[in-house]
C-alpha cells in the first residue's frame, strides 16, 4: 500500500499523466502516478482548474494547469459545475484542446535540467491527446478506468445500434439476452442510455475506442483472472499491449479525494459486529429525486440492518443535503456522512455488504476487499458492471427494478441475513483470494506491473 518502498534508482525518466477531471477518473490516475513514482519515474501531472487535484497531498509530483486557465473564456467558464452538464467540458476540450496540449508537451520535451519524457499517459476519454502526441512522436498510453468488458461493449456500440438495441422501443424484449454479449440483457443496453447519432457521449465513446486502439498501450484497473475471456478478445483485437493492474491494492484513493472525508463514524463502526453493517454510496456524480431518496431511506430502515450511508451534497436533486428525511430517521441503526474514506470502510470487518451504483472504482474496490454488493446502477458502464458482478461472478444482487423500498429491504436481507448471502460472501472471498494470488511474485498482476515499467523504460 502507500508505504511501499521506493526504488533507490535516480529519476532518469519522466512520465506525464493527464487525468479526466472527475473523481472516478482522478483516483486511478493518481494511484498509477504513485505506482510509477515508486518505480523510479519522475511524475508530472497535467490537470484542469475544474476539479483540480489536491496538489498538496503530492509534494513529490509536478503539477501543471492546462486547458481552462482563462477565467474570461466564456466557452467553459459558463458550463455547469455539477451533474452531467459538467461533463460538457470533456467534449469541449476534446474539440479545442489539441494546440494547447501540443504546446504544453513541447515545453516538457524541450525542458532543460529535467529527465527526458518517456511517454504521455492520458485518460482514454481524452481522445484528442492521441494526435497531439503523434505530432511530436511521443508515445501515448491510455488509462482505461472502467472494465475490459465495458470497453468491449462500448467498442460494439455501432454494431449494437445497427442491430436496433440502442433505439429499441419494444418493452417485451427487455429481458432477452443480447446475442453478441450473452451475459447482458437487452435492458442493460438500454440502461446505458447511449445513442450513436447527435449524442455527444456516444460520439466521445466512439472516438475514445478509436484512439485507444491507436495508442501505444492500455492500462486497466483490473486483473487478469477477473476478466480472462475479455482480455483474450482485447489482446486479439488490439495490437497495443495491455497491462492489468489492481490499483486499490497498491495505493488507496484517499489522497486524491476531491471532497473531505468524514472519519468521525469510525468509533461507531468499530463497535458493530462483523459483517453487520451495509455501506451505501452512489459515487461522485449520480443523483436521485426526492421520491427515490425516500424509497432508499425506507428500504434501509425496513431492512432492520445497521447502515453507513454516504449522501453527497447535491445527491438529491433540489436539496442541499438530507433535508427530505423524516424526523428521527437515523435512530440507533444508521450513520449518514457527506463523504467517507471508502476503501477503508470496505476493508472494515463490520461491513457486510456494499449497496453501490456500480461505478467501476466502487465495484473493483469491493472486489478487492471481498465485500458482496447490492447494485443499483444509473447509466453508462454501471449497468454492465452490475450485470457482470451479479451474473458472472455472482457476488452481487442486482436491484433491477429501480427504487422500491420492499425490493431494497429484501435485497439487503438476502445478502446480510439469508443463507443465500453466505454463498455470495464465500464467492466474494474466493474472488478476493484470486486477486491476492495474482499480486504475488509470478502472479499476473505482479508481472503486469513489471511489464509496464519495462515497457515505459524502453521508450
Ligand atoms: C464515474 C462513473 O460513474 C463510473 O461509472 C465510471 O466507471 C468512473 O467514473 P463515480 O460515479 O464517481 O465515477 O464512481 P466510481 O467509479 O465508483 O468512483 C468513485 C470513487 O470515489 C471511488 O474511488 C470511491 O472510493 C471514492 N469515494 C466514493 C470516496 O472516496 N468516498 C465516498 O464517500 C464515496
Amino acid at each position: 500500500m502507500d508505504n511501499q518502498t521506493e526504488t533507490t534508482v535516480g529519476r532518469h525518466r519522466k512520465v506525464i499523466l493527464f487525468p479526466l477531471p472527475y473523481q472516478g477518473h482522478i483516483n486511478p490516475m493518481l494511484q498509477l502516478a504513485n505506482l510509477l513514482y515508486s518505480k523510479g519515474f519522475s511524475i508530472t501531472i497535467f490537470h484542469t482548474n475544474f476539479n483540480k487535484p489536491k496538489t498538496t497531498n503530492y509534494p513529490h509530483f509536478t503539477f501543471k494547469f492546462i486547458l481552462d486557465n482563462d477565467p474570461d473564456d466564456q466557452r467553459y467558464s459558463k458550463l455547469p459545475l455539477q451533474g452531467m452538464g459538467a461533463f460538457a467540458r470533456v467534449f469541449l476540450f476534446n474539440q479545442i484542446g489539441g494546440d494547447q496540449l501540443r504546446h504544453q508537451l513541447e515545453l516538457e520535451l524541450l525542458a532543460k535540467d529535467e529527465p527526458p519524457v518517456s511517454c504521455l499517459i492520458t485518460d482514454s476519454l481524452w481522445h484528442f491527446a492521441q494526435s497531439a502526441a503523434d505530432s511530436l512522436s511521443l508515445p501515448r498510453l491510455v488509462l482505461r478506468t472502467s472494465s475490459l468488458f465495458c470497453f468491449l461493449v462500448y467498442a460494439s456500440l455501432p454494431l449494437l445500434d445497427d442491430l436496433g438495441y440502442l433505439s429499441l422501443s419494444d418493452n417485451n424484449r427487455l429481458e432477452e439476452h443480447v446475442i453478441e454479449f450473452p451475459v447482458l440483457k437487452v435492458k442493460d443496453i438500454k440502461k446505458m442510455a447511449f445513442k450513436r447519432d447527435n449524442d455527444a457521449i456516444g460520439e466521445a465513446i466512439c472516438n475514445m475506442v478509436k484512439q485507444t486502439k491507436a495508442s501505444s498501450g492500455i492500462i486497466w484497473n483490473s486483473f487478469k483472472e477477473l476478466e480472462e475471456p475479455e482480455l483474450e478478445t482485447v489482446l486479439r483485437d488490439i495490437p497495443a499491449p495491455s497491462f492489468l493492474i489492481p490499483f486499490p491494492k497498491h495505493f488507496t484513493a484517499s489522497s486524491s479525494s476531491l471532497l473531505d472525508q468524514d472519519r468521525t463514524f469510525f468509533p461507531w463502526l468499530d463497535q458493530q459486529p462483523p459483517n453487520s453493517v451495509v455501506y451505501v454510496s452512489f459515487g461522485s456524480v449520480a443523483q436521485v429525486n426526492e421520491k427515490e431518496f425516500l424509497e432508499i431511506a425506507h428500504g434501509l430502515e425496513d431492512s432492520k440492518r445497521s447502515f453507513l450511508w454516504v449522501v453527497r451534497p447535491g445527491f438529491v436533486e433540489g436539496s442541499a443535503w438530507v433535508e427530505p428525511l423524516p424526523d428521527g430517521f437515523l435512530g440507533e441503526k444508521g450513520r449518514i456522512v457527506e463523504w467517507a474514506p471508502q476503501q477503508e470502510v470496505l476493508a472494515h470487518e463490520a461491513v457486510g455488504a456494499f449497496w453501490t451504483h456500480s461505478g467501476w472504482n466502487s465495484t473493483f474496490e469491493s472486489v478487492c476487499e471481498g465485500v458482496p454488493m447490492i447494485c443499483s446502477p444509473f447509466w453508462g458502464d454501471q449497468p454492465l458492471d452490475a450485470r457482470y458482478m451479479s451474473d458472472v461472478w455472482k457476488v452481487a444482487v442486482y436491484l433491477e427494478n429501480g427504487w422500491k423500498r420492499e425490493e431494497i429491504s429484501s435485497a439487503i436481507r438476502r445478502v446480510m441475513v439469508d443463507e443465500e448471502g453466505e454463498d455470495i460472501r464465500e464467492r466474494a472471498r474466493v474472488l478476493k483470494q484470486k486477486l491476492q494470488v495474482s499480486l504475488k511474485k509470478g502472479g499476473s498482476s505482479y508481472e503486469s506491473v513489471d511489464a509496464l515499467v519495462a515497457y515505459i523504460s524502453s521508450f
